[in-house]
């Protein structure tokens, strides 16, 4: 068949092939601990389940409102007043398919074809996809690591943004806390970004799908939330990683009434037709009364993050700086690699039972990191990290 050159020319995931190289290994019968994937092994609080299925009987079987329920945008509102500090009203939100869908709808509202996305590094890997899908061009900044180490400056960090913006960028992508690295941005960092993103005339897409998942008594800051930055930010939050509701897909965008108009009355009605009706009741559920499911799924993945990262301290030739949020740890492995290429590294690990993502996948300079997920039980963490410290060796 004669197939889009366009959509032939995006490279498939590299999650996709670690998760192929890793069946050949386990058909040989080696144990594999899936460290590649980012996805919560909690299970879906019960009560929001209860509240899908009753909703289903109760008749939400027809088409749902293109915007979003009511009911569910009065309910969003009052979350992101009262915990994101974000001035919105029901008419400022969109409910969508999940994080991924928001994205590509917000930049598909944003963008003209061939209009810029400064993107921070390093980056979730689907963002540079999306945005070649909207016809955006991508253009990227290393940042969150130097952040999250405490070397970066605000004045550094605002002057580098200025530097990296270009005459056709129209949007900054940021994202904290950050997938892969866990770095949580400042406020004195999102404070000199809107100070840039003020000064240039640019959109703010601010990615939250992680607001829930901050350590060591971190703040989220939400930078839609900063004065005068309601106008010209959008954020997009999913219910995926704080509920642990990957499968449900429900997510939802935050922005100004003209571009939510635009958003909901083109993209989402021409894309999906509305975001089914039963997972948005359970979603105002989720909202009453998930906060204590929160915390709970919250300090065990920094219980893990501390187990992880201590035991990886052990391996010789891994460095992997501890993060400040959500469910990675990222490392940087060069003294493994020693200029061989990422992937005779990951079979080398998947030989001892151990699957990671490469890091080139997460931005270009990241050829020499991995990403680990830490969403996983903690004693296959542990054992994870062991099983390389047995292959590399204990650091002396
Ligand atoms: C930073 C970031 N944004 C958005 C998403 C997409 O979330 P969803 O699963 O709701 O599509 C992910 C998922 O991994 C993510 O890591």
């Amino acid at each position: 068949m004669r197939l889009s050159d366009k959509m032939a020319a995006i490279e498939a995931s590299d999650l996709a092939k670690v998760r192929r190289m890793s069946l050949d290994y386990e058909a040989r019968g080696i144990r594999v601990i899936h460290l590649e994937r980012g996805e919560p092994d909690f299970a879906m609080p019960a009560f929001i389940a209860d509240a899908i299925h009753a909703a289903m009987r109760e008749g939400h079987t027809h088409y749902p409102a293109l915007q979003g329920e009511a009911v569910l945008r009065k309910a969003l509102a009052e979350k992101v007043r009262a915990k994101n500090r974000i001035e919105a009203g029901p008419e400022h939100i969109a409910v969508v398919l999940g994080g991924m869908h928001g994205l590509y709808v917000a930049l598909r509202t944003l963008l003209n074809p061939g209009d810029e996305v400064l993107i921070l590094t390093p980056y979730w890997l689907s963002i540079s996809k999306l945005v070649g899908l909207a016809d955006g061009v991508c253009r990227t900044m290393p940042a969150y690591l130097p952040l999250m180490e405490g070397r970066y400056p605000p004045a550094d960090f605002a002057a580098d943004l200025d530097r990296a913006v270009g005459p056709r960028t129209r949007v900054i992508y940021v994202n904290s806390p950050n997938n892969p690295s866990g770095a949580v941005v400042p406020r004195e960092h999102f404070e000199a970004l809107a100070r840039v993103a003020t000064e240039r005339d640019l959109v703010v897409l601010s990615d939250e799908a992680y607001e829930d998942i901050l350590f060591d008594g971190l703040p989220h800051v939400s930078i839609a939330s900063l004065p005068g930055m309601f106008e010209r930010t959008v954020t997009c939050y999913a219910f995926s990683k704080s509920y642990a509701m990957t499968g449900l897909r429900l997510g939802y965008l935050v922005g100004p009434a003209d571009f939510i108009q635009l958003a909901w009355s083109r993209m989402i009605l021409y894309t999906t037709n509305g975001i089914p009706a039963p997972i948005q009741v359970g979603a105002v559920e989720a909202l009453r009364r998930g906060d204590a499911d929160i915390e709970r799924m919250r300090r065990a993945y920094e219980e893990r993050r501390d187990a992880f990262v201590a035991a990886l301290g052990r391996v010789r030739g891994i460095r992997a700086p501890k993060p400040q949020g959500a469910f990675y740890v990222f490392a940087d492995v060069s003294d493994l690699l020693q200029g061989r290429p990422i992937y005779d590294l990951i079979a080398e690990w998947l030989e001892v039972g151990v699957a990671a993502a490469p890091g080139a996948a997460f931005g270009a300079e990241y050829a020499s990191w991995v990403r680990f997920s830490t969403a996983s039980a903690l004693e296959d963490l542990v054992a994870a990290a062991q099983a390389l410290e047995r292959r590399y060796g204990t650091v002396s």
